[in-house]
């Protein structure tokens, strides 16, 4: 608990250009989430680096997320949105942590082996211990829920057991994060593939909408969405694409499947597909203004930087300290 409400912790990478199924997924609900928890939202740029990055261009991106968050809606007076490696408590208890996990944990992640078969060059002992960095986030900010999508369950469930495995050994020294469950956020496929989500690190550019693109290619890309042959707008499992574009519609007006089958009931793809475009133009509108203003600041960015740095700091070195003097390191002289 931090001033009365509970804690809540995600992170995003800045690897890649963010897409609408970030924003529906993800960022939207952190927003709608800021009011009810105490909440940290970190650029995880630690992470970033377990795969080969430009420097200069995840610099750039780092910001752009920073400001994108902003952009959004995140109230930086509220949420506490910050870069993971201005806060050095996290590789610090992380190092920590690495010696409260084992080995054969770490093999069975999926994403590691996923990763690793995908980067066989570059197979480095960071990407092996990512969950562990990824605990340390979370434990450091005690949070008591964590949004993730299903693809970062797995190190969610490992942060439990190892939070579990310390206090077992040292008593409550962690809170024991569970897995935010409320009105999730809408689960956004390619419009390319639609049996594959909508990722920032498709090859296919048409594949994803990005929350930066303009008016003409938002609509483009809509009309291109993979569908079938068939011209009946309806909610089926049997027609994914028209599904998916369903589900964005959704997502962007608030309103129901049922609701936008009756709309369309009769008007074929064309025409739904142009209202899918024009949802998502109209949405994405504020938040592009927005984003093109703030870039312009650099002031006050810089200053919503260095602040919740300073903020997130005090909270982790809190847990840290503790964590420090329970496993036996020496006191610090004062
Ligand atoms: N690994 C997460 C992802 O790629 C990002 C992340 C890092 C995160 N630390 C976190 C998410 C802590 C939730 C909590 O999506």
């Amino acid at each position: 608990m931090i001033n009365g409400k509970k804690v809540l912790f995600s992170g995003m990478q800045a690897t890649g250009n963010l897409t609408l199924g970030n924003y529906a997924g993800a960022l939207k609900n952190w927003v709608a989430l800021s009011d009810e928890y105490e909440c940290y939202y970190g650029v995880v740029d630690m992470h970033s680096i377990t795969i080969r990055q430009d420097p200069a261009t995840l610099r750039q991106r780092a910001r752009n997320l920073m400001i994108l968050y902003i952009a959004a809606g995140l109230d930086p007076e509220k949420a506490c949105i910050y870069y993971q490696s201005h806060v050095s408590a996290h590789a610090e208890l992380a190092w920590i942590l690495n010696c409260y996990t084992y080995m054969g944990e770490l093999s069975r992640m999926t994403q590691f082996k996923d990763k690793s078969a995908k980067h066989a060059d570059n197979i480095n002992a960071g990407l092996f211990t990512y969950p562990v960095l990824m605990a340390a986030d979370i434990l450091l900010y005690q949070a008591d829920v964590v949004p993730v999508g299903a693809d970062q369950m797995q190190h969610l469930e490992l942060t439990r057991d190892v939070a579990q495995r310390f206090n077992n050994i040292y008593g409550d020294v962690f809170t024991i994060p569970e897995a935010y469950i409320g009105k999730s956020g809408a689960r956004i496929m390619s419009l390319q593939d639609p049996t594959k989500k909508m990722s920032k690190s498709d090859e296919n550019p048409n594949a994803s909408i990005y929350l930066l693109d303009d008016p003409d290619t938002i609509m483009r890309k809509c009309k291109r969405a993979v569908t079938d042959s068939d011209s009946q707008v309806l909610y089926s499992e049997d027609k994914p694409g028209i599904h998916n574009l369903i589900d964005i519609y959704c997502a962007m007006t608030g309103k129901q499947p049922a609701e936008v089958e009756r709309e369309f009931d009769g008007r074929g793809y064309g025409e739904f597909k142009m209202a899918v475009g024009e949802a998502v133009v109209a949405q994405l509108k504020p938040l592009q203004e927005r984003y093109a203003q703030l870039q312009k600041d650099k002031a006050y960015i810089d200053g919503v930087i260095k602040n919740n740095a300073e903020r997130a700091s005090r909270t982790a070195m809190k847990t840290l300290r503790k964590v420090q003097r329970k496993v036996g390191f020496p006191d610090r002289i004062r």
